[in-house]
């Protein structure tokens, strides 16, 4: 007959890395969130600080924890115990959020789906809020910076006499990006811990200065980036890009579930590329379909903020390092990127609203 492999806690930690956060692509091992496992007999009690007292994650958390460690035949009875996230502050994983002085707003541009145009709107929003205020663009996209191409520069930052980073200055904004630490043949290959480190660095080392509005533009997904900075800094607000397509919305709604975990409230939704402007004759032709985020805005309670169109002068901005708000400041697309911005600042004057839907 053979025996099952012993208990220890060394295995039932390793066995907890099958535990995700919920809402997030992260286990609970991995986020530090697993503080002690005892073993006494066949029962087994996991301690956890998940950093949150929502009801609904707190039972979700105790239910696959149980489930996962009831499936090894040597375990008969598992007992979880949530320590709150009030009590013993300073190991908690969000003990470090803090405001970064002199920033008034932080607004994180997201989407679970890679392409659908985050860093183009990241940056020609970051230039339309430069017209009400002073503005910062952080690249949270440590494998695939985009900011020296969309900006034309690869020009390295400075460090200022305080030993901070000077971001680099274009169009009036200022700029940080792992692309301008890196050379052509650097290869991009750190882990997520690594990750961490960056987008915390980015946050906290640079001298951004006096700043209206901080617009981080996130990789895709629900990974290390976008945990890092809900943990690291109250975000005023998310702007969830999307095409029209069912399974880009599908993925928004991920997006959403993931910031309504860390109570990050989501400003609304910007549609990209929601129709073809024909360049001949100027008609506009619905090729992924219409009325995707309307839907969606609806399912969730939150505005459409904007619908910006398929045009090739979005590209080309970007590809140029002229983006279109401030190389063709007359063009319509111009305008609606004018418009968002209003929009979002408004939107992150307004007192916090819960996501409807979303929360409890
Ligand atoms: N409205 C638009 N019209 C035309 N081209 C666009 C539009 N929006 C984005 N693009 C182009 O689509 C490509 C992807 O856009 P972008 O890099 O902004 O997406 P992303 O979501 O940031 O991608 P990633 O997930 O890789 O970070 C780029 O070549 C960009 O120029
Ligand atoms: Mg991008």
């Amino acid at each position: 007959m053979s025996r099952p492999m012993a208990l220890t806690p060394d295995r039932l930690r390793d066995a907890l890395r099958a535990v995700r956060f919920p809402g997030f692509n992260r286990d609970i091992v991995r986020l530090g969130m697993v503080t002690e496992i005892e073993v006494d007999g066949g029962t087994v009690r996991v301690h956890v600080r998940p950093g949150t007292d929502r009801p609904d994650v707190l039972r979700q958390l105790t239910a696959d924890i149980e489930r996962v460690l009831g499936a090894d035949p040597g375990v008969r009875k598992v007992e979880v115990r949530i320590t709150g996230a009030a009590e013993g502050r300073g190991k908690d994983p969000f003990a470090e959020r803090a405001a970064l002085p002199g920033i008034a707003h932080i607004i994180a541009v997201a989407s679970a789906k890679g392409g659908v145009g985050k860093s183009t709107v990241a940056v020609n929003l970051a230039l339309a809020l430069a017209r009400v205020g002073r503005v910062g663009l952080l690249d949270a996209d440590v494998y695939g910076p985009s900011l020296p191409i969309m900006f034309g520069t690869a020009e390295r930052p400075r460090a200022t006499a305080s030993k901070r980073i000077q971001p680099i200055e274009r169009y009036g904004i200022g700029l940080i990006s792992m692309g301008f630490f890196l050379d052509e043949r650097s290869p991009v290959i750190w882990r997520g811990p690594i990750v961490m480190g960056i987008v915390r660095q980015f946050l906290r080392d640079v001298d951004w200065g006096p700043t209206d509005f901080l617009v981080v533009d996130l990789p895709p997904g629900t990974g290390d980036a976008q945990l890092t900075l809900v943990q690291q800094v109250p975000v005023t607000g998310a702007v969830i890009v999307t095409t029209p397509q069912d399974v880009a919305l599908l993925d928004v709604g991920r997006t959403m579930a993931m910031f309504a975990q860390v109570k990050t409230p989501v400003l609304g939704v910007v549609e990209n590329m929601s129709g073809y402007v024909c360049s001949q004759c100027g008609t506009e032709d619905p090729i992924f379909g219409r009325g995707g985020a309307d839907v969606l805005a609806e399912r969730f309670g939150v505005p459409l903020l904007a619908r910006i169109p398929l045009v090739p002068a979005v590209r080309e901005g970007g590809d140029s390092g002229h983006p279109i708000v401030v190389a063709a400041p007359e063009h319509p697309v111009s305008a609606l990127f004018r418009v968002l911005a209003e929009r979002v600042a408004a939107a992150a004057a307004q007192p916090a609203v819960p996501v409807p839907g979303v929360h409890p």
